[in-house]
């Protein structure tokens, strides 16, 4: 990581952008809701997948709301494509959270169930034996690697994993002890995107499906959000010396220009220059990358949470003017 950690706010992509940028489809929020509804009063400890690179982001206010109070554990999954300074601030924020644990994880970590189970052992130790055996939900958003986990778990490919969000749909009960059950739900998302940051690093991340979102606008608010905390890396992988003085939409043309995406007569193919950028940060190609700190996540949510409650508060001076 490099020194400047504060990433201003993106300067090409103005907020009213949003809403163009990003088709908000929470898919089969409402039949995971109720299944999730059903399922917890039966249920000792709420794991939250959440993406390492995203933290905040994909942690899921909805799903917040419903498990209040439930011991939780967060894990900072594909924490392999993560920043680890910044991993290790999240599990501390995460930490300092009541009733909460968190640990990272990534595939490649051999036996992640003995991890899972310590931990979620650790905040109800009350419960365990034969009797009184321990219940865990596990949840996340689509594609933070769910299937993956929870395929390592089961010890076999029973669930198909893919880069298409939502392929995770049948709830499964898997057994990691005599008396310890998981429970596996499918990926959701919730209502509304109420932070605007958090929607495009939603949509970098891969948990929107591609045909949703404006690539170039989610590139280019990609662009903004790494290019000063991760300069460095930027001028690695494009060889550009210095693009301080470049706009996102020029930064991106540069990708353009230098990975591939030239077009006969030298100009820039601005959709094919989005797609280079956002498969390099999913890919890892700028090496491990996270999109937002503690502090920064803070600050959006206090500002999304203020225009929501404007929002209801119209909606319902409307209301009454009817
Ligand atoms: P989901 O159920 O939550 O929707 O996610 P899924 O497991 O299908 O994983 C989504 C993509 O993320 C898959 O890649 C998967 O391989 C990848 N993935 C899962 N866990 C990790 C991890 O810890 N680190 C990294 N780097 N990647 C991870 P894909 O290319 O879309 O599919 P595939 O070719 O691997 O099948």
């Amino acid at each position: 990581m490099t020194e400047n950690a504060g990433v201003p706010p993106s300067s090409d992509v103005p907020e009213s952008f949003l809403q163009m940028a990003i088709q908000w489809f929470p898919g089969h929020m409402h039949t995971t809701r109720k299944a999730i509804a059903e399922r917890l009063p039966d249920i000792d400890v709420v794991i939250e997948l959440l993406d390492a690179r995203l933290p905040g982001s994909s942690a899921n206010s909805l799903l917040a709301e419903m498990t209040q109070g439930k011991p939780a554990l967060k894990v900072l999954n594909k924490q392999d494509l993560a920043d680890p300074e910044l991993t290790d601030a999240w599990l501390a924020h995460y930490r300092a959270q009541p009733g909460t644990r968190a640990i990272g994880l990534d595939a490649s970590v051999a036996g992640p169930a003995k991890a899972l189970v310590a931990e979620c052992r650790a905040l109800v130790p009350k419960r365990g034996g034969m009797v009184k055996p321990v219940r865990v939900l596990i949840c996340g958003i689509p594609n933070v690697g769910k299937s993956t986990l929870v395929n390592t778990l089961n010890g076999q490919r029973a669930a198909k994993t893919g880069d298409e969000p939502g392929i995770t749909k049948m709830e499964q009960k898997i057994v990691l002890a005599s008396d310890f059950y998981l429970f596996d739900t499918p990926g959701m998302l919730w209502p509304r995107i109420l932070i605007e940051e958090g929607g495009y690093n939603l949509a970098a991340s891969g948990a929107i499906g591609r045909n949703a979102y404006d690539e170039e606008l989610v590139a280019m608010a990609l662009l903004s959000r790494v290019r000063h905390r991760y300069a460095d890396r930027i001028t690695a992988r494009y060889r550009t010396a210095d693009f301080t003085a470049m706009t996102d939409e020029e930064l991106l043309a540069e990708v353009g220009r230098k990975r591939g995406g030239l077009m006969p007569g030298g100009r820039v193919n601005m959709q094919k220059a989005a797609e280079i950028a956002l498969n390099d940060f999913r890919s890892g190609a700028w090496g491990r990358v996270t999109l937002e700190t503690p502090d920064e996540f803070a600050a959006w949510w206090a500002t999304g949470m203020a225009a929501e409650a404007q929002r209801l508060e119209k909606k319902s001076a409307d209301r009454k003017k009817r």
